[in-house]
This record gives C-alpha cells, sequence and structure tokens, in this order.
C-alpha cells in the first residue's frame, strides 16, 4: 500500500491533500453544536446529487410528460418514491442547515477578517441554491410550479424599459411552457450544480486557507508548540471526522422520519396545489411560494409600489453580502459583543421569521403592517450595524479558547 502511495504521489499530491486538510488541519477544539452544519450541508449536497441523477433517469422534461413521469416514478418505478421523497425533503433540509450554519456565522462574527472571502463564497451558494430549488420546483409540473414561477418570473417585468423583454427571455416564450420547463431542466440538473460543486470547493479552500473560526472568535494561530501546531488546535481527522458523524446519525434520524412519515409536511415541503397538474387557465386560490422563500416574498409584499417591491428584495439579499463590512466591532463572537449587538441579533431573527409565517399567509392590511415593520427591523439591523458596533461595550476576550 505504501509504495502505492509513493507512486502516486509522485505524481499527484493525494498525500499532501489529505494532511492539508485533514489529518495536519489544526481545527480549535472548542467546536460546538453549530460547527455541525457545514458537514450536514456536505451530506445533504450529495443526497441531493446521488437521488437527482436517479431521478432523471425516469423524469420527462416535457409540459406533456413531466406531470405524469413524476407519479409513474412514484407508483412504478422500483424505490422511486424514496427516492423523490429523499430529494424534495432534501431540498428543505438543505435550507433549514444552510440557515443555522448561516447564523452560526452571525452569532461567532465568522465572516470578519479574515473570512470575507469565506462568506463571499457562503452567499454565493445560497445566492446559486435558491436559483436551483426554484427551477427544481417548475419540473413537477404542478399547479404550484406553474404559477410560482409565474409569479416570480412576471417580478422582473417590474424592472423599467427591458422588463418585459427580459421575462419572455427567461421563460423563452410567450407565457409558461414546455420551453420554459426544458431550460430549467437543463439548468436545474446540469449547470448550476456544476456552479454549486465549485463554489462550495472555493468555500472551503478559502476557509483552510486562514482557518476556522470558533465559538470564542480568537485566533488559535497566536499560541502554537515546538512543531507548529497550534496549542487550541486539534488534528481535523480523527477528531471532528469522528464527531461529525455523531451530527450525521441525529440529522439522519429526524431527515428519514421526515422521509417516511410527514414527506409533505403539511403542505410545506410539497405544497397540496402540487398535486394537480399545471393548468394555465386555472389560477391557484392561494399562491404561496415554499417556505425557504417566505421570508423575501413577505418583503417584496411589504413594499406597496412592484418596482421598489422587488428592490427591496434584492437588497435584502445583496446587503448579506457586504456584512463583513459593515460590523466594526473589535471582538467577533457574539459571547464578547455589548447588549446592542445582542439584541439586534435577536430583533433581526424574529423578524426574518415572522416575515417567514407572513409570507406564507394570504396579506389583510394587520398583515401588511406588521411585514412592513419587520422589514423595517430586517434592514435596521444592517444598516445601525457600523453605529451601534463601535459605540457598545465590549468585554474583553481571552487570549485561549474557553473550552
Ligand atoms: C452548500 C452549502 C454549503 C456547504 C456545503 C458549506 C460547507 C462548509 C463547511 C464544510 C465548513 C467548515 C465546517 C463548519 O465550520 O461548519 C463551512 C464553514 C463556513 N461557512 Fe459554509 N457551507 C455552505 C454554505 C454557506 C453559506 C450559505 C454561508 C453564508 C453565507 C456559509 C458561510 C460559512 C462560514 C462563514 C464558515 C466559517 C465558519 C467558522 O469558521 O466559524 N456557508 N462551510
Amino acid at each position: 500500500m505504501s509504495k502505492f502511495m509513493e507512486w502516486v504521489d509522485a505524481r499527484f499530491p493525494a498525500t499532501k491533500m489529505w494532511e492539508d486538510h485533514l489529518s495536519k488541519y489544526y481545527a480549535p477544539k472548542n467546536f460546538n453544536f453549530f460547527y455541525f452544519f457545514g458537514s450536514l450541508a456536505l451530506l445533504v449536497l450529495v443526497n441531493q446529487i446521488v437521488t437527482g441523477i436517479w431521478l432523471t433517469m425516469s423524469f420527462e422534461p416535457s409540459a406533456e410528460g413531466a406531470f405524469a413521469s413524476v407519479e409513474y416514478i412514484m407508483r412504478d418505478v422500483e424505490y422511486g418514491w424514496i427516492l423523490r421523497y429523499l430529494h424534495s425533503t432534501g431540498a428543505s433540509a438543505f435550507f433549514v442547515v444552510v440557515y443555522l450554519h448561516m447564523f452560526r456565522g452571525l452569532l461567532y462574527g465568522s465572516y470578519q477578517k479574515p473570512r470575507e472571502l469565506v462568506w463571499i463564497f457562503g452567499m454565493l451558494i445560497y445566492l446559486v441554491l435558491m436559483a436551483e430549488a426554484f427551477m427544481g420546483y417548475l419540473l413537477p409540473w404542478g399547479q404550484m410550479s406553474y404559477w410560482g414561477a409565474q409569479v416570480i418570473i412576471s417580478l422582473f417585468g417590474a424592472i423599467p424599459v427591458i422588463g418585459d423583454d427580459l421575462t419572455q427571455w427567461i421563460r423563452g416564450d410567450y407565457l409558461i411552457s414546455g420551453i420554459t420547463l426544458n431550460r430549467f431542466f437543463a439548468l436545474h440538473v446540469i449547470a448550476l450544480p456544476i456552479v454549486l460543486l465549485g463554489l462550495v470547493v472555493l468555500h472551503i479552500l478559502a476557509l483552510h486557507e486562514v482557518g476556522s473560526n470558533n465559538p470564542d472568535g480568537v485566533d488559535i494561530k497566536k499560541f502554537k508548540d515546538e512543531n507548529g501546531v497550534p496549542l487550541d488546535g486539534i488534528a481535523f481527522h480523527p477528531y471532528y471526522t469522528v464527531k461529525d458523524i455523531v451530527g450525521v446519525v441525529v440529522f439522519l434520524f429526524v431527515f428519514c422520519f421526515v422521509v417516511f412519515f410527514f414527506p409533505e409536511m403539511g403542505g410545506y415541503f410539497l405544497e397540496k396545489p402540487n398535486f394537480e397538474a399545471a393548468n394555465p387557465f386555472k389560477t391557484p386560490e392561494h399562491i404561496a411560494p415554499v417556505w425557504y422563500f417566505t421570508p423575501f416574498y413577505a418583503i417584496l409584499r411589504a413594499v406597496p409600489d412592484k418596482l421598489l417591491g422587488v428592490i427591496a428584495m434584492g437588497a435584502a439579499i445583496a446587503v448579506l453580502f457586504v456584512l463583513p463590512w459593515l460590523d466594526r466591532s473589535p471582538v467577533k463572537s457574539m459571547r464578547y459583543k455589548g447588549w446592542m449587538s445582542k439584541v439586534w441579533l435577536l430583533v433581526f431573527c424574529i423578524s426574518f421569521v415572522i416575515l417567514g409565517v407572513l409570507g406564507v399567509l394570504a396579506p389583510t392590511p394587520g398583515r401588511t403592517l406588521l411585514s412592513q415593520v419587520c422589514t423595517f427591523l430586517y434592514f435596521a439591523y444592517f444598516i445601525l450595524m457600523p453605529f451601534y458596533t463601535r459605540m457598545e461595550k465590549t468585554k474583553p476576550v481571552p487570549e485561549r479558547v474557553t473550552g
């Protein structure tokens, strides 16, 4: 075996890569619960790719055949039902995991210097993930697939001058049709997954270049032993590979429970109108996107003007990109930040959840007002950040991790 590895290593840096990224990658020894979600995101990514490949074998990307082929997968293809539920539940699980992963970033200031690029690559992943989920949702060609896509694509029509041409260009037709379905299929199964995989590689390379942050937000590279190993670091393999298995097992318990017992999740993972084939002549009574998009949908609806609504929705995502430059705090972790940062993070999270709930519900004057208040608080968290992070009194940060 060692002779074989010598042969390989003389031609390809296999051992070097193993050491650089696993056996000699020293991660802080105080990782907690929130550090499970990076590896879980990788697990869900693999699940989506594998189940997606098998679904593609029996799916028919045409307006005439798509809906029936999904029914065929569910009823006739051997284990087709489990492949489909693993994929549809996987989509929601992806966003649960990624939202918690991003929340960890906010909690411990993982986006701060020197990890700005880790964060930016993460945000690009998030954008591509949203596009991937949106396009995947059109494929089963159900009522919600059709009308959801209709609502979202028509938003581009609000852009002055080029709006109408742009919507037509995206659809490839005068209305959503088999042509739209075909191109969404191509993007969903090939183009976006390639981009996503590339971005994940860049995300991890950027992280390993600077090293992981930790719940204390202290730099473990400051104190090293005589071999140059950080005193507060432990080798990623075997220590964190084994620890991550615990996260994987717990995650799989919950995930499988949903897959086997609640794959529709009361209409939140698979919406009820999507069990009916797309009908361009019949608009569903109430159109709502899948739960992971609803906070942004609520922001869109909170603004009375369509164009301004689209701008607000875009800005709600764009502002996250510049987060590393909005936070002026001298400390990274929420453990040592002042009370204002803590209160604002709480306000932000509560607003985000309320917006998510409001985005599912049909609008009423009261709900619109509440969504306007929450939209205001959502943006206030970011816009006021340069001020409250500088003004507040922070706690002294320990030199070494506190365990
Ligand atoms: C497919 C989606 C994603 C995958 C597979 C992924 C994977 C990972 C992995 C394996 C790690 C190292 C382990 C860990 O710290 O948990 C990590 C760290 C990180 N990720 Fe992601 N990630 C994804 C999406 C995102 C997104 C959307 C963001 C934010 C916008 C993000 C921001 C970060 C940050 C800031 C770190 C460093 C955390 C620290 O050191 O404290 N990631 N990611």
